[in-house]
């Protein structure tokens, strides 16, 4: 046979080997507390290597339906319409932009850091009417505040991120709900940096659509977005004149897919698009693992490392980013950098001493603030006094340049 020759010029290569790939890839352990991933549940990470299994397969269908139910519980809801995008939790914030504006909708941002000003402009993309409701870093809206722009604004939807990570401050969900009913718009909350760390109670809160991802407060591995969508926001969405402008992330696509509008005996009728079925199994063992601990738990350990962890750094002198207590996230700190120190210096020294991966901080405040999150498997004590420890040593560093 010499069909497959070298001779013959249409199986030869053109280019030569990238010498960067012709070894194995080499990784070191670090401890990832920026506030950005966290290090995963050693559950959630060992089930990226279990044996692979086609998704008509029914014990996939299974795993789905173990996904919603757990994403509900973590949620604190009862919504059908849950499940979890492909791609990570940006992907989830553009996924319910675009699921829930229709162009003109008129659409209240508020914008408190990074994030709010990123919605923003998404929202735009979609060819929302965006108001932005700004408060400057470090601080964050209250009811009154919410309901004058609700009055003034008359809009559609109301936008909040109830963790602006880039800033380190929460934003209370109570009373928001009653707010978005009484001026009749649908609720959207971005609970990427307060998932898993502090309570949700989406049901109760009567939030219409929520998102967030799978490497922060829940101690998974990125890749997946998960969603809940209210029996009101679908409502609005199938009263829509137009589609939503991107199929992967179309909820009613996305319900077949998951088999909430589709019997689960029909898996070819439901195929929309591959699944990454290991990243399915690594967030079904991150939900299963925060079910094995209790929900109530979970936040719990949170709290406690939190102050732990905040008045350890208080006596090392450290002032915090965020003036009032009540304004602060659980599970991300944010400190100011002390005068006459260099943040990204800092950061590179506990990351190439410690091999701790702390932030220097994101955008708004880049450069002068140190930012650390204990969350998902990293909230606890040990962990919680390395990074003291860490921070210590920095701090009293003789090193000039530090
Ligand atoms: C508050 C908030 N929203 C959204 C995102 C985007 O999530 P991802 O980085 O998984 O796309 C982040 C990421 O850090 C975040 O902190």
């Amino acid at each position: 046979m010499v069909r497959f020759s070298n001779k013959n010029k249409s199986i030869v290569s053109q280019y030569e080997k990238p010498e960067c790939l012709q070894s194995s890839l080499k990784t070191e352990n670090r401890l990832l507390v920026s506030g950005g991933a966290t290090n995963p549940y050693q559950r959630s990470f060992e089930a990226l290597s279990l044996p692979m299994m086609g998704m008509m397969d029914d014990r996939a269908i299974k795993i789905l339906s173990d996904i919603q139910e757990g994403i509900r519980y973590v949620l604190q809801t009862k919504n059908e319409y849950t499940l979890a995008y492909h791609g990570t939790g940006t992907t989830g914030m553009s996924g319910v932009l675009d699921n829930m504006i229709e162009p003109g909708d008129k659409v209240l941002v508020g914008v408190m850091g990074y994030w709010g000003d990123k919605v923003a402009k998404i929202a735009q993309r979609f060819g929302a009417n965006v108001a932005r409701m700004e408060k400057p870093p470090g601080s964050r809206f209250y009811l009154t505040d919410i309901e004058a722009e609700l009055q003034t604004h008359a809009p559609t939807i109301l936008f909040l991120i109830s963790g602006e990570s880039s800033t380190g401050v929460y934003q209370p969900l109570e009373g928001i709900g009653e707010l978005c009913n009484k001026y009749n718009c649908i609720s959207i909350i971005d609970v990427v940096a307060t998932v898993g760390q502090q309570p949700i109670k989406m049901d109760e809160n009567k939030i219409d659509v929520i998102y967030f991802n799978t490497q922060k407060g829940c101690g998974g591995i990125a890749g997946l977005s998960p969603v809940s969508y209210s029996p009101r926001a679908m409502s609005k969405f199938r009263k829509r004149q137009t589609l939503p402008r991107i199929y992967q992330t179309d909820i009613k696509e996305q319900a077949d897919a998951w088999f909430i509008t589709m019997p689960k005996d029909s898996p070819h009728k439901a195929w929309r698009h591959s699944f990454s079925i290991s990243l399915l199994y690594s967030l079904r063992e991150v939900l299963a693992r925060i079910v094995e601990e209790g929900i109530e738990k979970v936040w719990e350990r949170h709290a406690d490392i939190d102050q732990y962890f905040q008045s350890r750094a208080e006596k090392l002198g450290l002032e915090h980013f965020v003036p009032k207590p009540e304004d602060r996230l659980i599970g991300t700190t944010m400190f100011k950098v002390p005068t006459g120190k260099d943040g990204y210096k800092i950061e590179s020294y506990i990351a190439e001493k410690f091999k701790i991966d702390v932030s220097p901080g994101l955008f708004v405040n880049m450069g002068k603030v140190l930012r650390v999150g204990l969350f998902g498997s990293n909230a606890n004590l040990e962990v919680a006094t390395s990074v003291i420890q860490a921070l210590e040593c920095a701090l009293n560093s003789t090193q000039t340049d530090l």
